[in-house]
């Protein structure tokens, strides 16, 4: 049921603090984390070589949002794995890796095939799904569920800041033994009692964005330049534009921005760059002065109160997000550009929960 809402997307899109709340419930306890489904394991996982993840498309984007905290929570070095691309390499898993498959369905085919594979490999197989009772829920040793409640529309909203508060306890969980950590722990886990609130002030910008959406309903491209905590960000906002709003765009390492990409930057190309406060903010910085100097058009997406810190000149156009603990900031950025990809299929006319060519779950190879 869409109740007041239009779209299942535009619903999807409004329910994340309530989506987010669910996926907190019960496991924040006693200032620590309690995850019921991993707590077995937690001595196995620590002893791993590494963690490799594992998904598709959004799910896959999620497990990249995850990684650099892990990495910092649990010493563990992470790699990343389209389920796809590791399939067609058959490329190495071992009995000392945690392997941790992210899926919302739990049923995509890719995603299951990778799981058979890593089970004949001997990993331990971690499951981060949204689905109780799914094929992936079952056949993974153990796992989380992310409880963010039946997600409708195609392109996944709710389902992507759940899977990555999912895996932000399950890095907090793994880590919990380091005392050299527990402040910063603390800190992530206060920060993740206050994400609804600040969930419900950044969904505010929804006549923002909509206006924004107007202004680009004609280009034929969009890029979005991020890197650090919100590498994944400009990778997610450039699916969910490209995969319902049928336009162009790609998310871009905004590091590698003069090994290629520089060279499309002109007058008319729009470029989402995302500087919001974090060790990688004066690099974002001298991002936005290069992009400048070359006549770039610039949408900024800054923390509160920062929009003449990353742009001086006023020539740009800036989109304010409330600041959060930097690693769970990406919760907090997608979902103007979440916005922005749902404001700009209605405006260009195309259906928002049904986009041309795709499927909920992808079941066949
Ligand atoms: C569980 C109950 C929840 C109850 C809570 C009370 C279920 C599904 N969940 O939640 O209703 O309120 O205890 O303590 O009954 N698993 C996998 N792979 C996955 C996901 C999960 O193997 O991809 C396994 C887990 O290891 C666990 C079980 O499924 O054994 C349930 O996982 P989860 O729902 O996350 O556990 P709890 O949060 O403890
Ligand atoms: C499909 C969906 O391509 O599968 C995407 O259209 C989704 O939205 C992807 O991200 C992976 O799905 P799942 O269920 O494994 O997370
Ligand atoms: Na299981």
């Amino acid at each position: 049921k869409k109740g007041s809402y239009d779209h299942f997307m535009q619903k999807e899109i409004h329910e994340q603090p309530h989506s987010l709340t669910t996926t907190m419930r019960g496991r924040l306890k006693d200032g620590g984390v309690l995850l019921g489904g991993l707590k077995e394991h937690l001595k196995t996982i620590r002893r791993c070589r590494r963690v490799v993840f594992i998904g598709c498309g959004t799910s896959y984007n999620a497990a990249l949002a995850a990684r650099p905290f892990v990495e910092e929570l649990t010493g563990i070095p992470v790699t990343m794995e389209v389920a796809s691309d590791l399939l067609d390499r058959q490329g190495p898993i071992y009995r000392e890796d945690t392997a941790v498959f992210v899926s919302q369905s739990g049923e995509t085919a890719d995603t299951l095939h990778a799981l058979d594979y890593a089970l004949e490999n001997g990993a331990l197989c971690v499951g981060i799904t949204n689905t109780v009772g799914s094929t992936l829920s079952r056949k993974t040793h153990c796992g989380v569920h992310i409880n963010a409640g039946c997600e409708i529309g195609v392109a996944s909203t709710k389902a992507y800041t759940s899977q990555i508060v999912a895996m932000a306890m399950m890095a907090l969980a793994i880590g919990s033994d380091q005392i050299s950590t527990q402040a910063r722990r603390n800190a992530i886990i206060s920060g993740l009692t206050s994400l609804p609130n600040s969930v419900s002030e950044v969904l505010k910008l929804d006549a923002e964005m909509k206006e924004l959406a107007s202004s680009l309903i004609d280009s034929e491209s969009l890029l979005v330049f991020g890197r650090g905590y919100n590498y994944a960000t400009a990778l997610e906002g450039a699916l969910k534009v490209k995969e319902v709003a049928l336009m162009h765009s790609e998310g871009m390492l905004a590091g590698e921005m003069k090994h290629g990409p520089l060279a499309l930057v002109d007058e008319n190309l729009p470029i989402i760059v995302i500087a919001t406060r974090d060790a990688c903010f004066s690099k974002q910085q001298s991002v936005i002065q290069q992009l400048l100097s070359r006549k770039g058009r610039l949408i900024v997406m800054c923390s509160k109160g920062d929009a003449s810190a990353v742009c001086p000149t006023g020539s740009c156009r800036v989109i304010e997000v409330p600041g959060v603990a930097d690693c769970l900031q990406p919760v907090i950025n997608i979902i103007p550009l979440q916005l922005l990809a749902y404001h700009l299929t209605v405006l260009r006319g195309f259906d928002v929960d049904q986009p041309r060519n795709l499927a909920k779950s992808v079941t066949t190879q």
